[in-house]
């Protein structure tokens, strides 16, 4: 099968769904903005080929350059995107060079967070309230129309990227002053309560493989307070009451949109009265090694279960759930190049073999931007059969490892 597979590279875990798509059979041909010598070693490997275009951006001059390029070649059997931004141009390329898969209208659905919502709330699943807004007035009155407090966001935002929540009208004018930039946003009911993921691989409508994951404290908190060391978790236990309406919401949604076959990464949110409400849903992976997490929690590679699943229709892989899995992000105190790291030997120590990964930046490199990646300087992963102990041990991977910089 030949496939196309749009930023090949980018993010981190692409070219090990490449190499995934590849050991399932496939021929992958890489299309992205960057030069070929640039994509990451493994990518390199195992494209068949690649095609560079000058921007993924303009859409349009895309689909003519690659229908130029495969004119008269082996025919692109799949589109593949599991880069956000680009997965509207998969849809366009899927419907020019008639390929199998999600349009354009059903793509939509994974990228409009207003559209999304429509949908879902239209299967008679609880949405927050919404409103679509693209001038300063429409978003007063679409607070209005939902109440304080409010969240205002870009309508096809990721990683809580100007996302603002609003208490009064103060906070309000605050926020539009600085969403000045963005075209249109979407309005919507704050839901109070605790932040979780539903994650899957479908295959033609059935879901093969699925995650339960949560984030400690709520992504918009960890992404307010530079002090925090943000956790992501996947959970052992997806059957346990807890998430026992999450995981029914999560296959009542992919229901409603239709989705056929991928990766989906959902998030959802869980009130102190028990309420589950949707949040968001989108057509890939979720990113910051979260589908790492999903493998040391299993022992199994989710990357080659996925290649499996989009080229074969099948899924092999050995779903045993022995581990709670958690990712620790850390931010460094002060600004400019790591100066020393604290209390990482004494984690291990403690820790010993629990500890699966550590991945920080290196005394003397430069420190990276905490609001623009989650990763922020760098993570500890690690994994416990019980949940209660993985997080006592990730609280004290935050609180007693310390990156400093000057
Ligand atoms: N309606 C809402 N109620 C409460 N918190 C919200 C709401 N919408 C967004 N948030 C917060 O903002 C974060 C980012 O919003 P989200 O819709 O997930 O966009 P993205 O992750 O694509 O940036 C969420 O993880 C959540 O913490
Ligand atoms: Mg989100």
């Amino acid at each position: 099968m030949n496939v196309l597979m749009i930023a090949p590279g980018y993010p981190a875990e692409m070219p090990y769904f490449v190499r995934g798509m590849v050991r399932a059979g496939a021929k992958v041909y890489g299309l992205s903005d960057v030069p070929e010598h640039q994509l990451p070693p493994m990518a390199r490997q195992h494209l068949s080929g690649y095609l560079q275009t000058p921007s993924l951006t303009d859409e349009d001059a895309v689909v003519r350059q690659v229908q130029q390029a495969t004119r008269g070649n082996d025919a692109v059997e799949r589109v593949i995107c599991m880069w956000e931004p680009g997965v509207i141009l998969a849809a366009k390329l899927r419907e020019a060079l008639g390929v199998p898969g999600m349009g354009v209208a059903q793509a939509e659905l994974f990228r409009d967070k207003d559209l999304m919502k429509q949908a879902v709330g239209d299967a008679g699943i609880r949405v927050p309230k919404h409103v679509r807004a693209t001038t300063n007035d429409e978003v007063r009155a679409g607070v209005e129309q939902v109440g304080y407090p409010a969240i205002v966001k870009p309508i096809a935002g990721a990683g809580s990227m100007d996302t603002f929540r609003v208490d009064d009208a103060a906070e309000l004018e605050s926020a539009l002053a600085k969403m000045g930039h963005i075209d249109e946003v979407n309005v919507e009911e704050f839901i109070d309560g605790e932040e979780y993921t539903y994650d899957t691989i479908c295959v033609d409508g059935e879901i093969k493989y699925f995650n339960v994951g949560f984030y400690r404290p709520r992504p918009l908190i960890a992404r307010s307070n530079e002090w925090i060391s943000p956790q992501t978790l996947t959970l052992r236990d997806v059957d346990s009451e807890r998430v026992a309406g999450g995981v029914a919401m999560g296959k009542a949604v992919l229901k409603a949109l239709n989705f056929q076959t991928g990766f989906t990464h959902m998030e959802w949110y869980k009130k102190p009265d028990g309420e589950v409400v949707f949040g968001e849903i989108a057509a890939r992976p979720p990113g910051a090694h979260t589908v790492d997490l999903m493998n040391f929690g299993c022992d199994f590679s989710a990357y080659d279960g996925y290649g499996e699943a989009e080229i074969k229709g099948t899924f092999s892989q050995d779903v045993q759930r022995k581990y709670n899995s958690v990712n620790i992000f850390k931010r460094a105190e002060g600004q400019g190049r790591i100066t020393r790291i604290e209390g990482l030997e004494e984690l291990k120590r403690r820790f010993g073999d629990a500890i699966v990964v550590v991945d920080l930046l290196r005394v003397g490199e430069e420190r990276r931007n905490w609001i623009l990646t989650l990763v922020s300087d760098g993570y500890v992963c690690l994994r416990h059969p019980d949940l209660q102990t993985a997080m006592d041990m990730a609280d004290a991977v935050g609180t007693d490892l310390r990156l400093y910089a000057s």
